[in-house]
């Protein structure tokens, strides 16, 4: 598709917001975000500028892993509300010309779901091969040497039936068997069910992971593993993720989803890029956006990743929509890897790189990784490897509304502690300083949906350096943009000798610098962003 064709999909023109709904907003005073709280603060939403809202899993669950472990794919979990609340949340986000993508979790289900009852129950129930049983070796022990992500084997003795199952993540989480037709169509019931909702799409949990090497062989020893590391990484997952025939699932699931008008399925995805784009699919049949985590896996290096950006937009296929991620809920947020001023810088490359971006609750205003004492931990990651850091609550913590008790988030007891400083960093507090986040967010957004350049326009690399990364972005027939981004804490020049390169700093990390024109240098300040518009 080329960038000055105006025919672009809903999500490759929108922003994507990732709601946690956990902690987004409590309506009825129990101390967990719920459904009508979300509708509640649809506004605002609406007001920021994003146009396609994600919501992580709300479905019963015994919660275990915070609603990644499934009991019932085709509910709503109480916490969260009924049914009922579900259809009028979806109405009225399509009422704003907006869209909803829930998370589908076809990896594995809770150990509660029915089916992994019935699997369970006996060995020659009908159910049992649709999750991943097998013998001990003749030893007794597990099946293979493949570790769970959350710690300790991956293999979970059953003692009435004699075997061993496999789950990638919790015990309480186990893993279908995507081999068996049945479990694809049992899933492929699922999507459909919510399709015909009118759910917008899937951000489809742990794709990578749906299918694993038949023959079961060991995962090789991973050399570069360091002893701060999770103990999952003591392996490399070559047989246990990514393998082949992942590939011809997610064309299947895509099938489902082209039986729809413009349905997005997004895959989640932790892998080397290279191995990334192949979820593309052969001629676009795979996601449409395979989630790309870069920016939050590479050091904040400008080098590194100019580098990456660079070679992310050479190893697209034809075709192949590109997507940023800067925070999720499985991260660190990025105030707290790179600080509150380069934070601004990095929400001006989310958001002026080519491809859809996707905000995480709570970054748009700042919001920083929230020290949880070591009694209130939740997180099943941090609870199972307690010294390692590795707790994930501190980038779940409740969405700082206004400096009201608890932030406006609940009249109750937040199910996880709020931030100290949440009186003075909220979004009433930011909504009209002109030098908030918040006001950086909205104005970015507002400015990249409004400049078909920035939109959808073509990315061209310009410069980098220790400091600096600088491209332009541009659609045939529209304004050009310059965008100049200083990745360190110090001053920092541009040069350039190309004379078309001049203009008008149109928006800028301190506010102050736009209005300027722009010739053939500028001289950043640290923690500097401008957006350029070019003459
Ligand atoms: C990825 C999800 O983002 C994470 O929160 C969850 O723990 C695992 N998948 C298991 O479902």
């Amino acid at each position: 598709m080329t960038a000055d064709s105006n025919n672009h999909l809903w999500w490759q023109e929108g922003v994507i917001y990732q709601i946690y709904p956990r902690s987004f907003q409590d309506s009825n005073g129990d101390g967990i975000g719920d459904l009508q709280g979300i509708l509640d603060r649809l506004d605002y939403l609406q007001w920021l500028g994003v146009t396609a809202v994600w919501l992580s899993p709300i479905y019963p669950s015994p919660m275990a892993d915070f609603g990644y472990d499934i009991s019932d794919y085709q509910g709503i979990h109480p916490l969260f509300g009924s049914k009922e609340d579900f259809k009028r949340l979806l109405d009225a986000v399509h009422h704003r010309g907006m869209k909803l993508i829930l998370d589908l979790v076809p990896n594995h289900t809770s150990d509660q779901h029915p089916w992994f009852l019935e699997s369970r129950s006996a060995r020659d129930n009908p159910k049992r091969d649709w999750y991943l049983w097998h013998d001990p070796l003749p030893d007794g022990s597990p099946p293979n040497n493949w570790l769970s992500v959350f710690g300790g084997s991956g293999w979970q003795w059953d003692e009435p039936t004699g075997q061993y199952y496999y789950h990638a993540f919790l015990k309480e989480q186990p893993d279908l068997n995507w081999r068996n037709p049945e479990v694809r169509q049992a899933m492929f019931d699922v999507m459909r069910f919510w399709l015909d909702l009118g759910v917008d799409g899937f951000r489809v949990d742990v794709m990578w992971h749906m299918i694993k090497d038949q023959q079961l062989r060991d995962n090789p020893a991973n050399p570069d593993y360091q002893s701060y590391m999770a103990t999952y990484e003591q392996l490399l997952p070559v047989y246990s993720t990514d393998q082949p025939e992942v590939h011809d699932l997610v064309l299947e699931m895509r099938k489902v989803l082209d039986a729809y008008d413009d349905r997005l399925m997004i895959g989640e995805i932790y892998l080397p890029i290279h191995q990334l784009v192949a979820y593309y699919g052969i001629d676009g049949k795979g996601a449409h956006l395979p989630f790309n985590f870069q920016l939050l896996l590479l050091p904040w290096d400008s080098r590194q990743i100019a580098a990456a950006i660079d070679q992310y937009e050479g190893v697209l296929p034809a075709g192949g929509w590109p997507n940023w991620v800067l925070g999720n809920h499985d991260q660190p947020r990025i105030t707290s890897r790179v600080g509150k001023e380069q934070a601004r810088v990095a929400a001006l490359l989310l958001l002026t790189l080519r491809g859809t971006p996707t905000i995480y609750y709570g970054d748009e205003i700042g919001m920083r990784d929230v020290p949880i004492p070591f009694g209130e931990v939740q997180d099943p990651q941090g609870l199972n490897m307690p010294d390692k850091n590795l707790s994930r609550d501190p980038a779940r913590t409740p969405m700082q509304w206004d400096n009201s008790p608890n932030a406006g988030f609940t009249t109750g007891k937040p199910w996880l502690r709020l931030a100290d400083q949440f009186r003075r960093e909220n979004v009433q507090a930011q909504r009209d300083d002109p030098y908030s986040m918040l006001t950086l967010h909205r104005r970015i957004i507002g400015l990249r949906q409004q400049e078909q350049s920035l939109m959808v326009g073509d990315y061209v690399p310009v410069f980098a350096d220790t400091q600096l990364i600088a491209y332009v972005r541009q659609a045939k027939g529209y304004p050009r943009f310059l965008i100049i981004l200083n990745l360190s804490h110090r001053p920092a020049y541009f040069k350039t000798k190309d004379p078309t390169l001049k203009g008008v700093v149109e928006l800028a990390t301190y506010p102050e610098r736009e209005g300027q024109t722009v010739g053939e240098s500028i001289q950043l300040g640290g923690d500097e962003g401008v957006v350029i518009r070019l003459d």
